[in-house]
């Protein structure tokens, strides 16, 4: 069985990596992996590679950079040569960026299935590409691999057949307790001059959040109150860099123009030692949607500059607390855990660091009944 293995963006990687592990265990399936290049930073990318010991691409497709038409379009023409090329029995991808809807669409559309691991999720915001993107993957996917129960619900209100419906786990959190111990060698912290519980982790670059001025600059002032109590690690991704220079945003706050000692502005980390500064903080501020998962199973305290997620199990169950992006309940939701009101939570159920090996075995019973049956 050949399977075709997509990652395209930095939050793909840390997905991608247990599942490939998982597949080795089968001698039958014999796996190809295809990069995107949605991201290609060092940074956003090839560490992430290093970091998770993850084989070297087979096929890079290097699309690059684009609007959403321009680049989901791109690694559509391009993935549509690497499927008539390679003729996969299966496409697998993770996650909600546009690598992953476009490799499902290329897909489905040559007549290969596809897994999508991670589906179900709904913001109900279809305002945000990825949801988007998550409708329209877990609409044509053969097999639907879920986080929580939720998805499932939302599955089937949308009409997919409860057969295809798998809830396995969390792959994400596999890496995550798997690296942890590796973690712990990272010298991030000595290198930022920050103890343990002694600083923030700041991170942001939802588009709804940097792409709007007004957004930016009301998140950006709660910021700027935070750091007067407490140093803030702020790791900061492309897209935001980009923005604060178009916006010139420096000249409303001097701190961003090159970070100060309570705003340690730095370059997007690797895995490991993102997940050392993770575990260490005393409180996370993002609008990302995995650090939601990680901290709840880190039981660190995450408040999420957003109005909605797709992941309200992290609320619900974990340690998350949904703000949005009003400065004054940001501010007041910081200063509650920094008085010692953070809120507690517990591991989510199949959170255990064995789902992609559920999802392999899932899908090779899957795949020797289709080939027994033809
Ligand atoms: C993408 C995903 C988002 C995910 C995020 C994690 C979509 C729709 N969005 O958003 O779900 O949370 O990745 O990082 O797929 N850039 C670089 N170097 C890179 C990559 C990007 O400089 O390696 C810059 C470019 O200016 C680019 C911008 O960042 O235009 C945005 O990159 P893009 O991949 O379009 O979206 P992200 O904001 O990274």
């Amino acid at each position: 069985m050949k399977i075709i293995n997509v990652v395209g963006a930095r939050p793909n990687f840390m997905k991608m990596a247990p599942l490939i592990e998982a597949m080795r265990a089968y001698p039958g399936i014999r796996s190809v992996l295809v990069h995107t290049g949605q991201h290609y930073d060092t940074n956003m990318s090839k560490l992430f590679f290093e970091d998770l010991a993850l084989p070297t691409p087979d096929i890079c497709l290097e699309v690059g950079s684009g609007s959403h038409a321009e680049q989901t379009a791109r690694v559509m023409v391009e993935f549509e040569k690497v499927l008539l090329q390679e003729r996969p029995d299966l496409t697998v991808v993770v996650g909600d960026v546009n690598s992953t809807l476009a490799c499902a669409l290329t897909s489905v559309k040559l007549g290969v299935p596809v897994a999508h691991v991670e589906a179900g999720l709904r913001s109900y915001d279809r305002t945000m590409p990825e949801e988007i993107n998550r409708i329209l993957t877990d609409a044509i996917s053969a097999y639907l691999f879920t986080t929580e129960k939720d998805a499932e619900t939302n599955l089937l209100k949308e009409g997919i057949p409860s057969e295809r419906v798998f809830f396995v786990g969390n792959v994400m959190i596999d890496s995550l307790l798997r690296h942890l111990k590796k973690a712990e060698n990272s010298t991030v912290l000595a290198d930022l001059n920050v103890v343990p519980r002694g600083y923030a982790l700041l991170t942001l670059h939802r588009p709804s959040n940097v792409d709007d001025k007004a957004n930016f600059v009301k998140v950006l002032s709660a910021v700027a109150h935070i750091q007067e109590r407490l140093p803030i690690v702020y790791p900061v991704h492309p897209r935001t860099r980009n923005k604060i220079a178009e916006f010139r945003l420096e000249d409303r706050y001097p701190f961003l123009a090159n970070g100060s000692r309570s705003l340690r502005m730095v370059e997007p980390q690797g895995y490991l030692d993102f997940l050392r500064l993770m575990r260490n903080a005393r409180l996370v501020l993002t609008d990302s949607g995995g650090i939601q998962e990680e901290t709840t199973v880190l039981g660190v305290p995450c408040i999420t500059m957003r109005e909605s997620t797709e992941r309200p199990i992290t609320v619900n169950e974990g340690t998350n607390v949904l703000v949005g992006t009003d400065t004054a309940s940001i501010v007041r939701e910081a200063m509650l855990v920094l008085d010692g009101h953070a809120k507690k939570g517990r591991v989510p159920e199949l959170w255990d660091g064995n789902a992609a090996e559920r999802i392999v075995r899932v899908l090779a019973e899957k795949f020797d009944l289709a080939r027994a049956a033809s």
